[in-house]
């Protein structure tokens, strides 16, 4: 019987020993604002989404806007008071979220240090560390899967944002119309710009030219690379966008505040 190898990370040329580096620069300063953003919102998201309504009764639906947390709503009516419909879908977006290259980046370094930045040492205990072969963190492996998932609440949240604009049938245009739309916006930038795609799109090309499918496709994977160049940018601004839309319908919701809108 032949057993497969185990995979180990490899050594590395950093230092080694907890954030034992030569580096002279405040490297710890951007992964540490990044982790505790990413604590914040997703703790705010979590509460949001997945508590609040069940525990409080707290809205998240008001005069033709929807929470994106909720979008599309499911079963609201059939489901037992004490689960959120937000629990339905949160898990696609959470998912495509907690697997995308670049969150992965953020939190390793801050949750797991590993590494705590780029040639900074490791704690001794990653030394039995099996990188994303082994479970749980194989499980990132699910990345292109949730990309495929993530679409379907984009296109609602598309709907939404029409619905939003037209409520009724007739035209409003008010800040949270405006909210809705950067929202989206954003967030399909987000999905547009995914590592996953741009590979799903041209990069199991060998010849970009050789037939005009293949020039097609290198077009797109040209286009998607530039949108992913940014990759970064648009996973925090969508982060913050999507939490600002439901901050903004929440306090619609509760009567908190007042949507400033011309309607036709
Ligand atoms: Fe970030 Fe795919 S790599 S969403």
């Amino acid at each position: 019987m032949t057993t497969s190898p185990t995979v180990l990370k490899p050594a590395g040329t950093a230092a080694r020993g907890f954030a034992k580096t030569r580096r002279r620069d405040r490297w710890w300063v951007a992964p540490t604002v990044q982790g505790i953003l990413f604590t914040i919102l997703a703790t705010y998201l979590f509460f949001s989404g997945i508590v609040w309504n069940p525990v409080f009764g707290t809205p998240y639906e008001v005069d033709g806007y929807l929470s994106p947390l909720f979008s599309p709503l499911l079963f609201p009516d059939a489901l037992p008071r004490f689960i959120s419909p937000g629990l339905l879908i949160l898990w696609i977006p959470l998912g495509f979220r907690a697997t995308c290259y670049y969150y992965r980046k953020a939190y390793y370094r801050f949750y797991f240090a590993d590494p705590p930045g780029c040639a900074v040492g490791e704690p001794t205990i990653h030394r039995g560390y099996k990188m994303e072969t082994a479970f749980p963190f194989i499980l990132q492996n699910f990345h292109r899967y949730f990309l495929y998932l993530a679409f379907i609440p984009l296109t609602f949240l598309w709907i939404d944002a029409i619905g939003a604009l037209v409520p009724q049938g007739h035209l409003r245009l008010g800040l949270g119309t405006a909210i809705f739309f950067v929202n989206v916006i954003f967030l399909t930038g987000f999905s547009l710009s995914c590592n996953s795609l741009r590979h799903l799109a041209g990069g199991r090309l060998d010849c970009f030219s050789c037939t005009r499918r293949q020039r097609v496709q290198y077009s797109l994977w040209q286009r998607l690379t530039t949108l992913n160049r940014h990759h970064m940018a648009w996973a925090w601004i969508s982060f913050l966008s999507v939490t600002l839309t439901d901050v903004y319908v929440r306090l619609l919701a509760l009567g908190i505040i007042s949507d400033p809108a011309i309607r036709l």
